[in-house]
């Protein structure tokens, strides 16, 4: 598959998407969303592949959703092809892990796209924000929703209507981003986070993603619950024999994904 606003790549167990608009800070157009959109779901059908690492430029993760391609919209055509669903929730649906490595900005949908992967890993010059209100809009991503969750209403409320940026520290202490590295060990620590990721069972993984997003969707004793039964279930899996096996015996395991 070739892209012409996403970079791929696959490095041992982990695919790199890099979105590469650099001329508008990487905008999510419609047609850089549907790249990206594609690339997951490649992720996801490749069994080689257990992570995934999504990265913009140094300048910019991504500066929102494409201000010209959405100018001129209006609404009977936004609410008739259900606008910012198409191809942004696969993002969300993905069921393999995404760590969003970001430096520069993450403005709007950039913002949004990031708090839709797993984990956060931001660069020192990391910006996040959810502008929208300066332009005549709401987050429609989710900015309002996933933001909340993230760093409460106050701070949520703060960002999403003065328009103002937060930078990494921030960010961090509020608990949107998991952690903070220097601009030029971006790459590198995001990618060590997924190798370490990769190096687990698969499906482990996947049902600890599965797990901890459910707590977003349910109670507190309907998430346990939920926890408890893949908890129970792991217990099928040849990974949780040879996991366990290998500390009895002070050894690495050798997990293959069953
Ligand atoms: N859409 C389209 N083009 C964009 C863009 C966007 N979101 N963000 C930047 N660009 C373009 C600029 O128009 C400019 O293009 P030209 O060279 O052709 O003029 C180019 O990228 C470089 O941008 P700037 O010259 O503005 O760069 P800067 O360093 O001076 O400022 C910035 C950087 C503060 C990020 C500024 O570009 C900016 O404010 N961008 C818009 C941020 C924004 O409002 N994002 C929210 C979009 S709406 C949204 O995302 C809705 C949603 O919830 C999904």
């Amino acid at each position: 598959m070739t892209y012409k606003f996403i970079l791929f790549e696959k490095i041992d167990k982990v695919g790199l998407i890099t979105l590469h608009r650099p001329e508008v800070l990487n905008a999510l157009g419609e047609s850089l969303i549907d790249e990206l959109g594609t690339a997951l779901k490649d992720c996801e059908n490749d069994s080689d592949i257990h992570c995934m690492v999504l990265m913009g430029s140094e300048k910019a993760f991504a500066a929102g959703a494409d201000i010209k391609e959405m100018q001129a919209k209006i609404y009977s055509e936004a609410y008739l092809e259900d606008f910012i669903t198409k191809g942004w929730e696969k993002v969300s649906a993905c069921r393999k892990p995404i760590i969003a490595a970001v430096s520069g900005y993450a403005l709007g949908g950039g913002c949004e796209i990031a708090m839709m992967c797993d984990l956060i890993i931001a660069a020192e010059s990391a910006k996040f924000g959810q502008p929208e209100v300066t332009i005549g809009i709401l987050p429609g991503a989710g900015g309002t929703q996933r933001l909340t969750r993230a760093i409460g209403k106050s701070k949520a409320m703060d960002l999403c209507l003065t328009g103002r940026l937060m930078e990494a520290q921030e960010a961090e202490r509020a608990g949107l981003v998991a952690r903070i590295v220097p601009d030029n060990k971006l790459k590198e620590e995001a990618f060590a986070v997924a190798h370490k990721i990769a190096s687990y069972s698969l499906p482990v993984v996947m049902m600890i993603k599965e797990s901890v997003n459910r707590a977003f969707e349910v109670p507190l004793s309907e998430g346990l619950r939920f926890e408890r039964r893949l908890f129970q279930a792991s217990f099928s899996l040849d990974d949780q024999k040879e996991g366990m096996a290998a500390f009895l015996e002070k050894r690495t395991p050798k997990f293959k994904g069953k």
